[in-house]
């Protein structure tokens, strides 16, 4: 009912029906036959999804040996971040069940999407973010999108931890990963990626946090290729930050840090499925340092023209770490998880842009500033 409207509205105004007809639908409506929805579930959605795969020649360029290098540019949903594919879901259901409150812990990029989704359904949103480790363009959302906000003293694996409890005393839907049908939505970036590349990648390079993307992505390419829709599997490359990697380690990390605030959890969440992923498509989880994700960050903006947040760069910070092992002439598709616009503050901070204050307003002024 919601996608009727928006379509009626834009063709009205730009008086585009006939492309109207085949423009798309969002993740459910594109993905119905593969996800947990019926007639009666009614879609929430901002018409996420659909998000280019784009060649990343320079990052290939490093590696060599004919190894091609994609990246899944998800800070293109509506949000801004990959979150927007499980919220549809999650959002859908919980309106189908009734429920009127939906809780999450977040590191800023869930608290987003679950404010917009919630919003747009007539759901009360409630977010449990950790205090001072929120990135700006997160928390602007959150506060527009009109979430109730609870900042608490404390990281985010103890806001889920109170989440979760929450959710088991009061009549409140926790929408976190946790929640099985965030992971339901989460799987269709692996059915777009088949889809884009004709088949799956050799290599699936993807950050991890809380383990629930990663896990979505296995779902998805398993999924597929149970339909016949790709005749293989990727081997998943995990990558945590090294201040925050749990899964490297092998044990819960008590106090995560890293610059990458998305993916500052010592403890995630889908822990023992991410296990069963790297195992099943022999990937790998490997730790990338501050220092490495800043430079994927910068040379993904300067070289490529691709703005994403310092989390999603893991990925391809990851990529180049262990680019050696690569094999020759294979295809490698990296996930960009988040809109470099979320944390403005970090791409500041970390450019060597010079800008020059103060020049009076004329041509000379300007000409002389630039060399000229
Ligand atoms: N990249 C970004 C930009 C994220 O926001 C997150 C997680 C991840 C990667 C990791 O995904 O948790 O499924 O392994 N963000 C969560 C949040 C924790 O609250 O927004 P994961």
């Amino acid at each position: 009912m919601v996608l009727t409207q928006n379509s009626l509205s834009t063709s009205t105004h730009h008086q585009q029906t006939s492309e109207q007809t085949s423009a798309w639908r969002g993740l459910i409506e594109t993905y119905r036959e593969y996800l947990p929805v019926s007639d009666k579930t009614p879609v929430i959605t901002l018409l996420e999804g659909n998000t280019p795969l784009i060649p990343a020649p320079s990052i290939a360029n490093r590696i060599g040996r004919d190894v091609k290098v994609l990246v899944k540019y998800d800070g293109l949903n509506p949000t801004g971040s990959f979150k927007d594919r499980g919220m549809t879901m999650a959002m859908s259901k919980t309106k189908e069940q009734g429920a009127e409150v939906v809780i999450c812990a977040s590191t800023g990029n869930t608290s987003a999407a679950a404010a917009a989704y919630a919003t747009r359904a007539g759901i009360k949103p409630v977010v449990l973010i950790p205090d001072g480790y929120i990135a700006l363009g997160k928390l602007a959302q959150a506060m527009l999108y009109g979430a109730e906000i609870v900042a608490i003293k404390g990281n985010f694996d103890q806001a889920l931890q109170i989440v979760r409890e929450m959710s088991e005393h009061y009549p409140i839907t926790l929408v976190n990963s946790v929640n099985p049908y965030r992971l339901e939505g989460q799987k269709t970036g692996a059915f777009e990626i088949v889809e884009q590349l004709g088949n799956v990648p050799d290599w699936l390079c993807i950050p991890v946090g809380n383990a629930g993307n990663i896990t979505a992505y296995w779902m998805g390419f398993c999924q597929y290729r149970s339909v016949g829709k790709c005749d293989r599997l990727p081997r998943m490359m995990g990558f945590q930050a090294s201040g925050a990697a749990p899964l490297v380690s092998g044990h819960p990390v008590e106090h995560p840090e890293t610059i990458a605030t998305a993916i500052r959890i010592g403890n995630p969440a889908s822990w023992q499925q991410a296990i069963a992923v790297k195992q099943a498509s022999q990937g790998e989880f490997k730790a990338v340092t501050d220092a490495e994700i800043i430079n994927a960050y910068r040379i993904l903006a300067a070289e490529e023209g691709i703005f994403c947040e310092p989390a999603s760069a893991a990925s391809v910070a990851g990529l180049l770490q262990v680019k050696d092992q690569v094999p020759a002439g294979s295809t490698v598709v990296c996930v960009l998880t988040g809109n470099g616009l979320k944390d403005p503050d970090t791409a500041i901070t970390n450019s060597d842009s010079q800008m020059q204050k103060g020049i009076e307003p004329t041509m000379q002024a300007v000409a002389g500033a630039i060399g000229l």
